[in-house]
């Protein structure tokens, strides 16, 4: 991936940030977004460190704020005047049960989750049809494809991301543009760690994966990065599920 320019949404922690590292690692330049200045420099520094002969960029932004992402944007045609991988990876939930989601809350999570991921995809388009290496990866979660203790709303976001997934590999592939999706099980970073430090919980958990550990945060990465590369340079609109065999699962 050496050169590869890489903007990578969520990137100060978790998912995100691993994704970051196993990019850099292969020898790509990477655009870091998160909302939380301090956090995201912090990171964006690190890697500067491991990675000293190589871009990383970091700048604060809300994704689902329109404005914030233009500005985003205009920075990238400024520094690199175009893009060769997009990861979609803020993700965001509140666990409810159905009765109780309140009109906001539910339009939050679709905002955080889809509506910004979609926005900036639309956004990318005209970059990646110029690139020669044109991928998207979009995050989404086992809970697209089937329920679990996710609560309805985050289920309904991450299956919309999947479809917009497959909808957008075929409008785009005549124009070189793979677009795929990582669905993890549960991986252990802040998001996730929320649900999981409650012992009970996490043994539920551990019960139902048949490979009985959590996925870590750079088994997403590097699935994510996989997608990107060469390798990978014939498959799109799919969903790779990185979940220990969860999803193949139905009685252990
Ligand atoms: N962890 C799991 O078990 C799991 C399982 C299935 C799917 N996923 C999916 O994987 C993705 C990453 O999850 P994670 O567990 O790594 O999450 P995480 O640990 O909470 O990290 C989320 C990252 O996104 C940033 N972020 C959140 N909202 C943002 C916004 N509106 N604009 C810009 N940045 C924002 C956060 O930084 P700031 O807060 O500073 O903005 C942070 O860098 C999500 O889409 C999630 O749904 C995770």
């Amino acid at each position: 991936m050496d050169g590869y320019r890489v903007l990578i949404t969520g990137a100060s922690k978790g998912i995100g940030a691993a994704v970051a590292d196993v990019m850099l690692e292969r020898g790509a330049q990477v655009w870091l977004v998160a909302r939380g200045e301090q956090d995201l420099q912090q990171y964006a520094d690190q890697l500067n460190s491991r990675y000293p002969d190589q871009t990383v960029v970091a700048t604060a932004v809300d994704v689902i704020n329109a404005t914030e992402r233009a500005a985003l944007l205009e920075d990238i045609g400024w520094r690199w005047g175009g893009l060769d991988c997009l990861v979609n990876n803020v993700g965001s939930n509140i666990r409810l049960a159905a009765n109780d989601y309140s009109e906001n809350i539910y339009r939050r999570l679709f905002e955080t989750n889809l509506d910004s991921a979609f926005f900036l995809t639309q956004s990318c388009y005209s970059w990646l049809r110029e690139s020669s290496t044109a991928s998207v990866v979009n995050i989404a979660s086992v809970a697209g494809l089937a329920h679990m203790r996710s609560g309805v709303v985050y289920g309904m976001t991450k299956a919309a991301m999947l479809q917009m997934t497959r909808n957008l590999a075929v409008e785009w592939a005549e124009d070189g543009i793979r677009v795929n999706a990582v669905a993890p099980w549960y991986t252990d970073t802040p998001l996730a760690r929320q649900v999981l430090d409650d012992a009970e919980y996490r043994d539920a958990v551990l019960a139902r994966t048949p490979m009985q550990r959590i996925g870590s945060a750079q088994e997403m990465a590097t699935a994510t990065a996989f997608l990107c590369m060469p390798a990978a340079g014939y498959v799109t609109g799919q969903c790779l599920s990185v979940d220990g065999g969860v999803g193949i699962n139905l009685f252990s």
